[in-house]
Order: C-alpha cells, then structure tokens, then sequence
C-alpha cells in the first residue's frame, strides 16, 4: 500500500462571492505521508483555512484535484463524502464547537453517535472515557463545557475529534486561543497522538 494519503493537484479557490474577484490559493500541489505531521503557517488571510476547508471537504475548490488515498474527493457521492467526513478525518477548530448542554464524555461520543446510531452504547462511552484519560481529562468525565477550562475544552475537542479513529486529525489554530502554557500542552499533545 503507498504511504501517501492526501495530494492536492494545481488546488486554486477563488472567491466572487463579494462581487470582486479573490485569488487565494493558485495552483497547491500538496502531499501528504501517512503518519506525518505537517504544520502549516503563513500570514493571516494567506489562505490556511480556506486550504483546510476544501481538504476537509467542507468547501469544493474551483479548480484542481483533492486525493484521499488515491480517491477523488470531487468525486465522491454524497454518502462516501459522509463516509469521508465521519470516519476518515477529524476537526478540531480554533474555538472547540462543543455542545453546551452536553457533558465532555457525551460530546466526544457524539461522533459515534452519528456514525452509528444503534451502535452499543457501553463500548462508546468506553472508548470516549479512554480517549479523555489520554488527553489527561479522566477526572472531568461529567464536566459542561462552561466547567471546563480553556486547554480542557480544546482537550476535549481532540477527544472528539479521534473518537472514530480518523486517518488525518485537521486542526485550524486549535491553540490559538489559549495561553502560552496550554497552548504548549496542546501541541505535544497533538505529537504524541500521531
Ligand atoms: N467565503 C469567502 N468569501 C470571500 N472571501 C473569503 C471567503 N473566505 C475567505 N475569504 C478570504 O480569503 C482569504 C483567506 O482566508 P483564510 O481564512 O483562508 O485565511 P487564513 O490564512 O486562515 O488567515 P488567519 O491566519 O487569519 O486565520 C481572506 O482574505 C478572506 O477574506
Ligand atoms: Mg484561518
């Protein structure tokens, strides 16, 4: 099996949603290894989002190709983009879209929940209570977000982000919302989970 997960080729998105006309990515040929680690920096408004929307398949590109595993994303049906999105990749985001009303071990299995409705309800909450002992969150299981600090809630986003077991975990500026520490404690996080 090739070691190679994702490629975009000659990948643009432009934007004329606003009337104007927004070059913002021209031409990313980009390659992807399984088990590594990439991160992506650049100026605000370079185009890392808009990079990660469309790989994530969140948003289509105007131009180019998106390969999973050799597999065009554009053109995938609707359910193997569902596939694609619930088991294949995981979000976590700079502000971590938790459930307000739901618990940290409820949010994270969220995501199983989805992918399988009827699936056994013990395993999940087992594996979503194994998850979070690995992020170092075993004692705020029944924690709400609001109870929750900062770096916990972003720990608990990884937790969700993971519960399907994803080949690719995208993160757009999961720390950037956390102090100096936390935001430390995240990314070593991040590099022990590959
Ligand atoms: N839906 C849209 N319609 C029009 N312009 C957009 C849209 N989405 C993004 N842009 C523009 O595209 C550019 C790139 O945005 P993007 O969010 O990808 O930047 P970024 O590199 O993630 O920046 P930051 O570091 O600030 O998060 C910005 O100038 C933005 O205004
Ligand atoms: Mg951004």
């Amino acid at each position: 099996m090739s070691n190679l997960l994702l490629e975009t080729k000659a990948l643009t998105r432009i934007f004329s949603e606003t009337g104007e006309r927004l070059e913002i990515l021209k031409g990313v040929d980009f390659q992807l290894q399984r088990n590594e680690f990439c991160v992506l920096t650049g100026a605000s408004g370079s185009g890392k989002s808009t990079f990660l929307n469309l790989v994530g398949a969140l948003d289509t590109p105007t131009s180019g190709e998106i390969l999973f595993e050799g597999k065009n994303l554009g053109k995938m049906n609707s359910f193997e983009k569902d596939e694609y999105h619930s088991k294949k990749v995981g979000f976590v985001f700079q502000f971590h879209h938790l459930l307000a009303e739901f618990t940290a071990l409820e949010n994270v299995c969220v995501p199983a929940r989805i992918l399988n409705p009827h699936g056994n309800l013990k395993e999940v909450r087992s594996r979503a209570e194994e998850l979070l002992e690995r992020v170092g969150l075993k004692d705020r299981l029944k924690h709400l977000p609001r109870e929750l600090s900062g770096g916990e809630r972003q720990r608990v986003a990884v937790a969700r982000a993971l519960m399907n077991n994803p080949d690719i975990v995208f993160a757009d500026e999961p720390s950037g919302n956390l102090d100096e520490k936390n935001a430390r404690l995240l990314n070593e996080l991040f590099k022990q989970i590959n």
